[in-house]
């Protein structure tokens, strides 16, 4: 099982090119596929799934957002003889009804092989990389949220543990909350945005603001889902898993910061 390539999906996205670089720091052998991957992987055409799963026991099984885990994959992957994934879903997929990665999840529980989900809360890279910047870049960010509190975590520290439950025994079946070290609301991140960088970025949490800015449907689905999510508390996962405490969302501000982000 160690010399064969472990797959890594999304290896162009926020945490599959950490997971990627991730495992071949450790000396692992790693196929980066997606759309503009070192090799062609494609959701949509699934002629491209064969090349990716050749020679393939292990996998980082990630959807991009919006687009749901197609089951003919996961059939694909196992009668290829894929023995293990590890699968990205969300935190909060339970109050949420997030359909998409419900069945996800289903989908490896049912597998009939090894499994590991993952459950981030907010990425810190939705700052920088993610949904977040743009508006970060134009001073307000808009997000029904209210002063709810969410456990921000590094894209790096859901790599960390991802890594581990690809690479070491003792992860399969487990369903790990992958947080950051602290609870904070979205004006408490703000500001130690505006601390670290100067920008100062206006929060308007209230629904109706949420509505003046995205279509009616979208808007009212996503006011319904984060309505539901209550305060996200830390865990402990990765320290527990990965070894070593997660990184603040200050450090990652710092990080982002001197790496050059939110100059444009
Ligand atoms: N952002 C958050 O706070 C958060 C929190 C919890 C869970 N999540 C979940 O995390 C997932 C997103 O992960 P991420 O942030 O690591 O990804 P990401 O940075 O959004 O990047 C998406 C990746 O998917 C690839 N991709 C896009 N369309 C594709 C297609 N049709 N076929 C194959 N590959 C495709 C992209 O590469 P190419 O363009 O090269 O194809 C890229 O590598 C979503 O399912 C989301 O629900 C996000």
């Amino acid at each position: 099982m160690a010399d064969r390539p472990i797959l890594v999906l999304g290896a162009t996205g926020s945490t599959g090119r950490r997971v990627a670089e991730r495992l071949s720091g450790a000396g692992h052998a790693v196929r980066r596929a997606s759309r503009r991957g070192e090799v062609r992987f494609d959701w949509s055409d699934p002629g491209t799934w064969a090349g990716a799963l050749d020679g393939v026991e292990r996998v980082y099984l990630m959807a991009p957002h919006e687009l749901p885990v197609e089951p003919a994959f996961v059939d694909e992957a196992v009668a290829r003889g894929v023995r293990r994934f590890v699968l990205l879903s969300t935190r909060g997929v339970v109050e949420m009804r997030d359909e998409r990665l419900l069945a996800a999840e289903r989908l490896v529980r049912e597998s009939g092989v090894g499994w590991t989900v993952l459950r981030p809360d907010w990425f810190d890279q939705n700052f920088d990389e993610g949904f977040f910047r743009p508006s970060v870049l134009a001073g307000e960010l808009v997000l029904p949220l209210g002063g709810k509190r969410q456990a921000f975590v590094d894209a790096g520290d859901i790599a960390a543990v991802a890594v581990a439950a690809l690479t070491e025994d003792g992860h399969e079946g487990e369903v790990y909350e992958v947080t950051g070290p602290e609870a904070l609301s979205f004006p408490q991140a703000l500001d130690v945005l505006a601390r670290v960088t100067g920008r100062q970025v206006e929060f308007r949490g209230a629904p109706d603001d949420y509505r003046a800015v995205v279509p009616a449907d979208l808007a009212e689905e996503q006011i319904r889902a984060w309505d539901a999510l209550s305060d996200g508390e830390p865990t402990d996962t990765v320290a527990r898993v990965a070894g070593r405490g997660p990184k603040s969302f200050h450090d990652y501000v710092v990080g982002a910061w001197e790496g050059g982000a939110w100059r444009g």
